[in-house]
């Protein structure tokens, strides 16, 4: 059994889904995405298939260009599939709603000018969802249950990147959603930085369950921060396979089974492009 001590918390609550799977939060059924512009139509994902259980971690995995961002505007409802179904719950989506919340990349939605408090706050007012002690009282619980009833007051220029990342994620869940949606959210940081909001993600998610979509184009990434990983192939993208990928810490990537799954992913993702070398 591949786990640190770390992950054990995590580790239980895997063998709970494997052995009772969770119900369906999300169904994506032959979903194809277009983007017509006037001189061009192109094609972002080509009936593409998944279903997402609660408390998952799922993980879009796939190239540059292969649709990821498309496959998470369209569960935000910014935007329709040319065919196919997506439903939330067994109902249809047709727009964006406080059930799927977007974290959006590097936590920059969080306004310098309030406090953490007025920050997690402000989609609730503007939504109208929640609103005066009841809005408060929601926000100062979600801030505790990300350790962070202390810095309610203070301003984000004065947290860690970790911290804020946490601000953002109770800002989310403060709306109370089915499920949040990340976007490559750690691209852009150096390695270190990245591998600690690796873990305070899971760390996060260890205690709380939530259920996340995470798109990234690392095969590292997606094995440590994913419970399910779904492998697209470049643009347009199409399922190339969905994979568990359970029981992945940071103390397990020099595992032999880490590498055992890092290559299948591999092969999954470049599979055209060996074609392409055998056959030339
Ligand atoms: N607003 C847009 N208008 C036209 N084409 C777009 C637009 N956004 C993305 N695309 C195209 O759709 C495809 C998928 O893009 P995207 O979902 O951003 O991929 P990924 O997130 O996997 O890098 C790409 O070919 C991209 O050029
Ligand atoms: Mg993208």
């Amino acid at each position: 059994m591949l786990m640190t001590e770390a992950r054990t918390h995590q580790a239980e609550a895997f063998q709970r889904v494997d052995a009772t799977p969770l119900p369906v939060l999300l169904q994506v059924q032959g979903v194809t995405l277009q983007y017509k512009t006037p001189q061009h139509l192109v094609t972002a994902t080509y009936r593409v298939d998944f279903d997402v259980h609660e408390a998952d971690r799922f993980v879009i995995l796939g190239p540059s260009g292969c649709g990821k961002s498309t496959l998470l505007k369209a569960v935000g409802g910014f935007m329709n599939p040319v065919e196919g179904s997506m439903r939330i719950r067994g109902r249809e989506i047709s727009g964006p709603g406080p059930d799927r919340m977007m974290v959006f990349q590097e936590f920059e939605q969080l306004m310098p000018w309030k406090t953490v408090l007025q920050n997690v706050l402000f989609p609730m007012k503007v939504s109208g969802r929640f609103k005066g002690a009841d809005a408060r009282e929601r926000a100062l619980s979600a801030l505790a249950k990300v350790n962070l009833s202390k810095f309610a007051d203070v301003y984000p220029h004065m947290l860690s990147g970790g911290m804020k990342m946490r601000v953002a994620i109770a800002r989310a869940m403060a709306m109370e959603p089915d499920i949040l949606l990340m976007d490559e959210p750690f691209a852009a940081l150096d390695a270190l930085t990245r591998r600690k909001m690796q873990e305070e993600l899971l760390g996060l998610w260890d205690q709380l369950h939530f259920t996340v979509m995470f798109v990234t184009h690392s095969i590292e990434e997606a094995i440590l921060v994913g419970s399910r990983i779904l492998v697209l192939s470049p643009h347009p993208g199409r399922v190339r396979a969905e994979l568990n990928s359970t029981g992945f810490g940071h103390g397990s990537v020099d595992h032999p089974d880490f590498g055992r799954l890092s290559k299948r992913i591999h092969d999954f993702l470049f599979e055209d492009e060996l074609a392409v070398e055998v056959r030339s």
